[in-house]
């Protein structure tokens, strides 16, 4: 059921903050995709990320890495094409932003530019601070994203919890506050613990959407694919699943073969 506190006809990077300082929570989900998008847009969701979790997703990668900025471009001209309310939200993908900020600024003009999309989002704390100056300085609205950030997996080693010991913890405290400064309108806090998201959200007044970070953040991000259901072999604790696509779809494909091989389909109202 929907909590809603105010009607928005359109969600912009004000109204999340806005959502926040009225205790409201905020819903995000992933598309990559026109029909994906529509149907999420409709059902009332508030952010809609473009993830660069499309590597995994509709390529098959084992991680983020490969996607390209051109491939990024595409998935989010489709997601905004579906859009009537939702804030679109762009991954600026691995390898378009890290090299130094005049890069940063020119991959994140080709996503506005080219995409449509509202916002970019980019993962670090401290160490991508100049771009994200240099892209914010732009008008390019940038959502944060810190704790277990995939693009630096080969650096993790794994995707276990993030910032679990006080140093690691600190430095995430203050990424968090640092992006808030520069002018971030929003940030991702992914797999660390329940009660470290909840006092990051506590100290900024941006919005804290977590994944994996308890129930103490601003707001929720969830893959589509996995809470849908459509992967069954990733298993996280904090994935809600909210249907088996997996198996109704299986069923269904099933059942059309056994329908094309027996000529039972298309039967005489299924034909001209
Ligand atoms: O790429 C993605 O889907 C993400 C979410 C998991 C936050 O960054």
């Amino acid at each position: 059921m929907s909590v809603a506190k105010k009607q928005y006809k359109r969600i912009t990077t004000n109204s999340l903050v806005e959502m926040k300082a009225n205790g409201e929570k905020i819903s995000m989900l992933t598309a990559y995709d026109y029909t994906m998008a529509k149907i999420i847009d409709g059902a009332g969701i508030d952010v809609i990320l473009v993830g660069d979790s499309a590597s995994n997703v509709m390529a098959g990668h084992e991680t983020t890495l490969p996607i390209t900025l051109d491939q990024m471009i595409y998935h989010a001209s489709s997601v905004v094409r579906a859009i009537d309310r939702a804030l679109v939200v762009v991954d600026i993908p691995f390898g378009s932003y890290q090299s130094d900020p005049k890069e940063a600024l020119r991959s994140a003009i080709r996503i506005m530019k080219e995409s449509g999309g509202h916002a970019i989002k980019v993962e670090g704390g401290k160490e991508i601070k100049d771009s994200v100056k240099r892209i914010l300085a732009a008008g390019i609205p940038v959502m944060g994203h810190l704790g277990l950030t995939p693009q630096s997996i080969y650096k993790f080693g794994t995707y276990t919890v993030r910032a679990k010991e006080e140093e690691e913890a600190e430095q995430l405290k203050e990424d968090a506050k640092m992006l808030e400064r520069l002018g971030c309108f929003a940030v991702v806090l992914e797999k660390v613990p329940a009660k470290l998201a909840k006092a990051v959200a506590k100290s900024v007044r941006i919005p804290v959407i977590g994944i994996g970070a308890g129930n103490g953040a601003d707001g929720q991000v969830l893959v589509t694919h996995d809470m849908l259901g459509m992967t069954h072999e990733f298993n996280p604790r904090f994935l809600r699943r909210y249907l088996d696509m997996y198996t109704a779809m299986t069923d269904a494909f099933k059942q059309y073969k056994a329908d094309v091989k027996s000529g039972d389909f298309p039967n005489e109202e299924e034909q001209y």
